[in-house]
């Protein structure tokens, strides 16, 4: 080759490694500033494979993070009171489908119970958390909460699946603050071929229905779903940010065995952490758990994802004797450590990283509970 050809040739390439650079520099800065990202610079984003640039991805999160929200990283004190469900999610070893599932459900004084011992540590809010139960009628539902909220002072959050509007609004009435329900992800046709009986516009509609009724409203994804592209990663991000909601769960898919799905590979930690840290800098003050998920597939997981945006913590207060049977997904993370152990860890973890343990309900930043 002749030399002034060669040497072109690299001038060429430095050329454009150096506009990559530049562009990848504006880029990041118009997320740190303002979160307005169009659909390319988000899937560019998501894309990065340097380990420097997915660095400086997380560091602007983090920054972002510190400026909307704070240091203080919410303590939520989880519930799983019944593990029956009703739908057939090919990813969750709840499905219905699965025959080798111990099923059980606390009783409504047990869970009373067990929330307010949760307030009385200064917790102050519990998540109420199930598979879609039907024996958990709305009355029922207002029952158990109006227990709760009668002898502590705490919010009260409810993960209990698709219900109709009149059930929504008969738990609100009861004192139900928030309600968790992702949208697991946004784009129809993957959700159509995830979940069997159900379609992405009835949860669409359910978390319309839940905003209008004024609760605090949780949706969220899975990263690495068999089949999902960056593309519809992408979707995500912008359903979120159309949505705007006031709680936001991100967690690796894994793989259950005893699921259509449990040859499929599971998410990928260093996409998790991408998606964390571009759903911060796009929705800036939304409440973010580090989930138990991202715990499960890596030992410090945890404190990644708070260093990635998050910053909510949910420790599992299900009584021990009936945790083990929650297995959404194998090998989940404080399966059989004791709920003391499992808040003094979260705590340590927290104060490790240089963040603070909030104190009170932790209400959202976006709207007043
Ligand atoms: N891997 C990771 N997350 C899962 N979930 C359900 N099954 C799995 C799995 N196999 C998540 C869903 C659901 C939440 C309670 O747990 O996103 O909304
Ligand atoms: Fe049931 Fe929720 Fe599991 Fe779906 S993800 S099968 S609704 S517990």
């Amino acid at each position: 080759m002749p030399v002034g050809r060669w040497t072109w040739s690299a001038a060429f390439l430095y050329n454009s490694l150096v506009d990559r650079m530049a562009v990848f520099t504006n880029v990041l800065e118009k997320a740190r500033n303002s979160g307005d990202l169009t659909r390319e610079e988000i899937i560019a984003l998501l894309s990065l494979d340097d380990a420097d640039d997915i660095a400086r991805l997380v560091q602007a999160a983090d920054e972002v993070r510190r400026e909307c929200v704070g240091d203080d990283v919410h303590i939520r004190g989880l519930i799983e009171f019944s593990n029956n469900c009703a739908q057939n999610c090919l990813y969750c070893g709840l499905r219905r489908d699965n025959p080798d599932v111990h099923r059980y459900r606390m009783t409504g004084e047990e869970i009373v119970e067990t929330a307010v011992g949760i307030a009385g540590k200064k917790i102050g809010t519990i998540v109420l958390q199930s598979g879609e139960d039907p024996w958990f009628t709305a009355e029922r539902m207002a029952g158990i909460i109006h227990g709760i909220k009668s002898r502590a002072d705490c919010a009260i959050t409810l993960s209990i699946g698709e219900r109709p509007y009149e059930d929504y609004r008969l738990m609100k009435e009861a004192g139900a603050d928030r309600y968790l329900l992702r949208h697991e992800t946004a784009s129809p046709e993957l959700y159509g071929r995830l979940h069997p009986d159900s379609q992405f516009e009835s949860r669409r509609q359910c978390l319309i229905d839940l905003r209008e009724l004024c609760y605090q409203v949780g949706a969220g994804c899975m990263v690495g779903l068999p089949g999902q592209t960056i593309e519809d990663l992408a979707n995500d991000v912008e359903f979120l940010r159309r949505l705007d909601p006031d709680m936001i769960g991100i967690g690796p898919f894994i793989a259950h065995p005893n699921t259509p799905l449990a040859e499929s590979p599971g998410g990928d930690l260093t996409l998790t952490l991408k998606m964390i840290a571009v759903v911060r800098l796009v929705t800036r003050n939304a409440l973010m758990p580090a989930t138990t998920a991202v715990g499960t597939i890596d030992e410090f997981g945890i404190e990644k994802a708070l260093t990635a945006g998050a910053n909510v913590v949910m420790p599992n207060y299900t009584p021990l004797e009936y945790r083990v049977y929650y297995e959404i997904y194998p090998n989940k993370r404080c399966i059989t450590e004791d709920p003391e152990s499992c808040i003094g860890r979260m705590s340590a973890q927290i104060l490790s990283i240089g963040r603070t343990v909030a104190e009170g309900p932790g209400h959202s930043y976006k709207r007043n509970g």
